[in-house]
């Protein structure tokens, strides 16, 4: 049987164990997207994960979804995220960085542009803006001219990527953003080559695929895609079409690897796309705050079904050295406050205690790993 805690390479990238942190916008950016000292301090703290897959970034202005999540496409931007790499690496660890276009899933409040999406759909909700939630507004559709452009701002923002020290980079064609808004037929209501039949829903996904992996190179290039999946008022309507269609289409292409969200050992869609999917493929089984026993098997579960690497999230944002606490079945931090997951400062981002903290009071939390290590 494989073990998460496992050395494996991806591509050329020796890693130490299975184990990826998912992407988790964090909304620490400075208000113009350029991350923060405090960044590079919270992602160095997780440096023992196997890869890390670094926060949705946005490839242009536009592009943004919620205040202070982080982009790449300024110079400044490649600076910020350059002392990010730069500690991570420092600390032993990898790094790819996803890029993600909001799509409908944005507000000018927050981007000072009207959204763009493949069909002028708004999104049934509210998006946060710095004076609170307001109501989504009608998203403009995208000419091809605008289709070519945000092509081109993905490559773009890849080699930026690049330039600012990751090793690569993640396209977010998941969670009802504007990738997945050309997927959907609830979304996209296109009657021109990127939207009506899947091949032409799937289009677009695969330009900027493309686009990505001829500018900085195919083993650099990850997608993540969450099928079946209803956020952000997604109803794709023909799942178990889509996603071979797709997978069969970026199999062409030598990627690093498939990042599936939600991904289920029993689901039908996640034994196809693993069937068809030739390459490296992540699975992010959506485990929330569990402890360690249960995060250990339903991650050999998702193993021996065929995953390569497993992701988790909240576990990685509450535990900075969740992998030794896997190692040694040690309790694991719950998260401590939903609302600083989004927002904040230091406070519910830097400040999830290790097991073995030195030179600092133990909080509650700490005291139950300790015990907890002590028996393991
Ligand atoms: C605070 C937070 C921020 C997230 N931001 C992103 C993101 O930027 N990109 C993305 O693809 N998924 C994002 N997700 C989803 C996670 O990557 C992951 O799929 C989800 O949390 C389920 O995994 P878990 O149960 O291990 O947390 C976010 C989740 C959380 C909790």
């Amino acid at each position: 049987m494989t073990q998460i805690l496992e050395p494996t390479a991806l591509g050329r990238l020796a890693l130490p164990n299975r184990l990826v942190m998912a992407p988790m916008t964090r909304n620490r950016a400075a208000a113009d997207g350029t991350p923060t000292g405090l960044m590079a301090e919270y992602y160095a703290q997780r440096a023992t994960a196997g890869l890390i897959v670094a926060e949705a970034s946005t490839p242009n202005a536009v592009g943004q979804t919620y205040p202070n999540i982080t982009a790449i496409h300024t110079p400044a931007h490649i600076a910020g995220w350059r002392q990010v790499t730069d500690a991570v690496r420092e600390a032993g660890g990898r790094m790819f960085l996803q890029l993600q276009h909001g799509g409908r899933v944005g507000h000018p409040a927050n981007s000072g542009h009207t959204p763009l999406a493949p069909s002028p759909v708004p999104l049934p909700d509210t998006v946060f803006t710095p004076d609170g939630h307001q109501q989504a507004v009608t998203p403009r559709e995208m000419s091809l001219d605008d289709i070519h452009a945000t092509v081109a701002d993905f490559a773009t923002a890849a080699r930026n990527a690049v330039e600012a020290g990751f090793e690569g980079i993640e396209v977010h064609s998941a969670n009802g953003y504007l990738l997945h808004q050309f997927l959907a037929g609830n979304t996209n209501r296109r009657t021109d080559a990127y939207g009506g039949s899947v091949d032409a829903r799937i289009r677009f996904t695969v330009e900027v695929v493309e686009a990505v992996a001829a500018a900085v190179g195919p083993e650099r290039v990850g997608v993540r895609l969450s099928p079946g999946l209803t956020v952000n008022g997604i109803e794709e309507g023909d799942t178990a079409d889509l996603y071979p269609a797709l997978v069969a289409r970026l199999n062409r292409l030598d990627l690093a690897y498939l990042h599936v969200v939600h991904a289920d050992p029993q689901a039908p869609v996640f034994r196809r796309i693993r069937q068809e999917w030739h390459g490296t493929l992540i699975a992010n089984p959506v485990l929330g705050e569990l402890a360690t026993g249960p995060v250990t098997d339903a991650a050999h579960r998702l193993l021996d079904a065929g995953a390569d690497l497993i992701a988790l999230g909240r576990p990685f944002l509450a535990n900075p050295d969740l992998v030794e606490r896997l190692r040694l079945g040690a309790p694991l931090n719950p998260v401590r406050d939903r609302y600083l997951m989004y927002v904040g400062g230091a406070a519910g981002y830097t400040d999830y205690p290790a097991l073995y903290e030195t030179g600092s009071q133990p909080s509650s939390d700490s005291i139950v790993a300790l015990d907890g290590a002590r028996v393991a």
